[in-house]
């Protein structure tokens, strides 16, 4: 069967593998065809050998940590042939750590957990997967389109429902959301902000493609420019670029008793000049709080099924910009300008 991988750790080592084995039995009792994978940041950074962990005994990595398909068989009953299902990225750690210990996979303590297409475990960019059922999600079979957004949605449900806990440390009744990037993470924290009947702004560099009218259909305002000049105090902000200019600006743009969601992963690298004092003083006189946050837990998946449920497809299909077969997987794999999600069609 045909599978994506890399050397792990080695840039530019992309390829397309006809003769790749069938999934082991090991791997899980659910059988799975694959639909389709999305291409995210760090797809891109596994690509350019910056990130990315093969499984214990080889250098090789199948890609893909964004997946929708198709059940083909379930010993166990879980599921059914023919369901529509995703897989979940991240196992716990073997220890396991308290958090592991508790499903709490995406708060891991040790860093020894695995992720399927990042760290140390096959990804889902292959015509078959397996997948143990408390790691298969499924799905509605009206997002057959769509449901490949499901993981980076799980990312940005954690987001929100951490948010939301925080915000139980006192009084709250948020009204101003802000979002910094209108890339897929972005967008979808806009979705999540207009289905609890927030007001919100985001704010990309992007004038033109499709991120203005994607926004204006949540009705959402779309923002360009230096996040210093919004004339809005955001109760709640998530940062979705990960830019380090834009994170130090959203830290000194949040209202009083403001939490601030950092999701982005910047690379690192770049030093700025910049006053810490300052920003120490605005957190502490209004109760602000910064946070960042990754990865997501099944309750997280299953709250992203309902909230894609829930949206309208159109618009869901809106933030596919791009779906390629995957022979095109050179091209997918090369970002373009307008693009929001990119997508390999396994079904072609
Ligand atoms: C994935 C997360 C993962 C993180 C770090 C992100 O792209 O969406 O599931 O935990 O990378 O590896």
């Amino acid at each position: 069967m045909r599978a994506i991988t890399v050397t792990a750790g080695v840039a530019d080592t992309l390829r397309l593998d006809d003769g790749w084995p069938e999934p082991r039995p090991e791997e899980g009792a659910i059988l799975v065809e694959s639909l389709a994978v999305g291409i995210c940041g760090t797809d891109h950074e596994i690509v350019a050998g910056e990130y990315g962990q093969p499984p214990p005994g080889t250098d090789t990595l199948v890609v893909g940590h964004e997946s929708l398909g198709r059940v083909l068989e379930d010993p166990t009953g879980t599921l059914r042939p023919g369901d529509l299902v995703a897989g979940i990225v991240r196992h716990p750690d073997p220890v396991p750590c308290v958090n592991c210990a508790v499903d709490e996979w995406d708060m891991c303590r040790n860093g020894r957990y695995t992720e399927h297409g990042i760290k140390e475990l096959p990804g889902f960019a292959r015509d078959r997967w397996r997948v143990p059922p408390p790691f298969a999600v499924g799905l509605d079979p009206g997002l057959a389109e769509v449901g490949v957004l499901l993981e980076p949605a799980s990312v940005v449900a954690k987001a929100w429902e951490h948010i939301e806990r925080i915000g139980q440390r006192a009084e709250w009744q948020p009204k101003t959301v802000l979002v910094t990037g209108a890339g897929p993470i972005g967008l979808l924290a806009a979705l999540l902000a207009s289905q609890r009947g927030l007001t919100v702004h985001v704010l990309d560099r992007t004038t033109s493609g499709p991120k203005p009218a994607l926004v204006a259909a949540l009705g959402a305002t779309y923002h360009t420019g230096p996040v210093a000049e919004l004339e809005v105090e955001p109760d709640i902000t998530l940062e979705c670029t990960g830019a380090p200019n834009v994170v130090l600006d959203v830290m000194c743009k949040a209202g009083h008793n403001g939490i601030i969601c950092l999701t982005g992963v910047s690379s690192g690298g770049r030093t700025i000049d910049f006053d810490a004092g300052a920003l120490n003083r605005t957190l502490v006189l209004e109760n602000n709080v910064v946070f960042g946050s990754v990865n997501a837990n099944r309750r997280h998946w299953q709250l992203a099924a309902a909230a894609l449920g829930r949206a309208d497809p159109e618009w869901l299909a809106g933030l596919i910009t791009r779906r390629l077969p995957v022979e095109a997987y050179e091209q997918a794999y090369t970002p373009t300008a307008d693009d929001i999600k990119v997508v390999l069609d396994f079904t072609r």
